[in-house]
């Protein structure tokens, strides 16, 4: 089985309810954190990770989406002859190889092991990786490039994992650990969003993967899980009941929950002040806000 990684799943069909009104006529992934839609941090972690083929799982309503990966001439024209050099740059940046984006529609809500599943013609028989917009992964060496880089060592299939309180573990799939080596453990089992109190453990499935073509074959079984969704976390799970490894990697960095309104407000606090234009500004501001004195210089 060939381990290089080029193909990666964007599942962006979900409707986003928990930013309404907002979302009533943007699609959540555009949301802008500091400067940049957050479906920006998630494509340029794919790209520093290798990949070259975006697939994009969609539904109604996320035409903006697609509009923002077109490129923009008259903007760049407009941009040149005033020459805003910079802007140009920052503009180029976003703009994607011709034939690079796929997009496909989930025509139903059926759960994240559906949308995935919804790209299967696309990816054939090729590892790919799924990732997951809303949780966004502050990290020096881009999350999906570390796990890229232990996969070929490893194989199988991989999901990015991290400690959470247990009282937090029933929001999350939560893995089973067979044998812990650090930042990397085998796993015996995963649950999707385990009752309280019935969680193998409190290491989390954060929104990164990289998965053997075979997920796709257990997902053609669309057995619905937990919340009667067909869950990812499931058909991966089905992996290594047919005796086939899976691993959890804990990632090096910070991960924000964008997909909520809390975990959007402490990441754009955290990208603000890691922003090289805004950082002292914002930072004086948040120091005025919480009356932290300032340190003597
Ligand atoms: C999804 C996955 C879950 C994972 C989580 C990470 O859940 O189903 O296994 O732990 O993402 O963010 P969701 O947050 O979409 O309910």
């Amino acid at each position: 089985m060939k381990r290089r990684v080029t193909k990666a799943i964007f599942p962006v069909a979900g409707l986003g309810t928990r930013f309404l009104p907002a979302t009533k006529s943007i699609p959540k992934e555009i949301m802008t954190l500091v400067d940049r839609p957050l479906i920006q941090y998630a494509i340029d972690e794919a790209r520093a990770a290798g990949i070259k083929e975006f697939i994009f799982v969609t539904s109604r309503g996320k035409g903006a989406l697609e509009d923002y990966f077109d490129h923009a001439p008259i903007l760049e024209s407009a941009l040149r002859k005033k020459g805003k050099k910079d802007l140009l740059e920052c503009l180029k940046a976003t703009n994607m190889d011709s034939g690079a984006i796929a997009y496909i529609r989930q025509h139903r809500a059926l759960g994240l092991g559906h949308a995935v599943w919804c790209a299967r013609r696309l990816i054939a028989n090729e590892p790919f990786a799924v990732i997951l917009p809303d949780d966004v992964i502050a990290a020096e060496k881009p999350c999906l490039q570390q796990m890229v880089e232990a996969y070929r060592e490893t194989g199988g299939c991989m999901v990015a994992a991290m400690e959470v309180p247990p009282e937090a573990a029933s929001s999350y799939g939560v893995l089973d650990v067979k044998e812990d080596m650090g930042s990397m453990v085998r796993v015996n089992s995963m649950v999707e969003k385990p009752a309280p109190g019935e969680a193998p453990s409190n290491l989390a499935v954060i929104g990164r993967y990289i998965l053997s073509p075979n997920v796709l074959q257990n997902l053609n079984r669309l057995k619905s899980g937990a919340g009667g969704e067909i869950q990812l976390t499931d058909a991966i799970a089905d992996e290594i009941k047919s005796g086939r490894d899976v691993y959890g990697y804990r990632f090096r960095g910070q991960r924000f929950d964008c997909g909520s309104k809390a975990g959007f407000l402490q990441a754009t606090v955290a990208f603000g002040l890691a922003h090289a234009e805004l950082r002292d500004e914002f930072g004086e501001y948040l120091r005025e806000m919480v009356s932290i004195p300032h340190a003597a210089q």
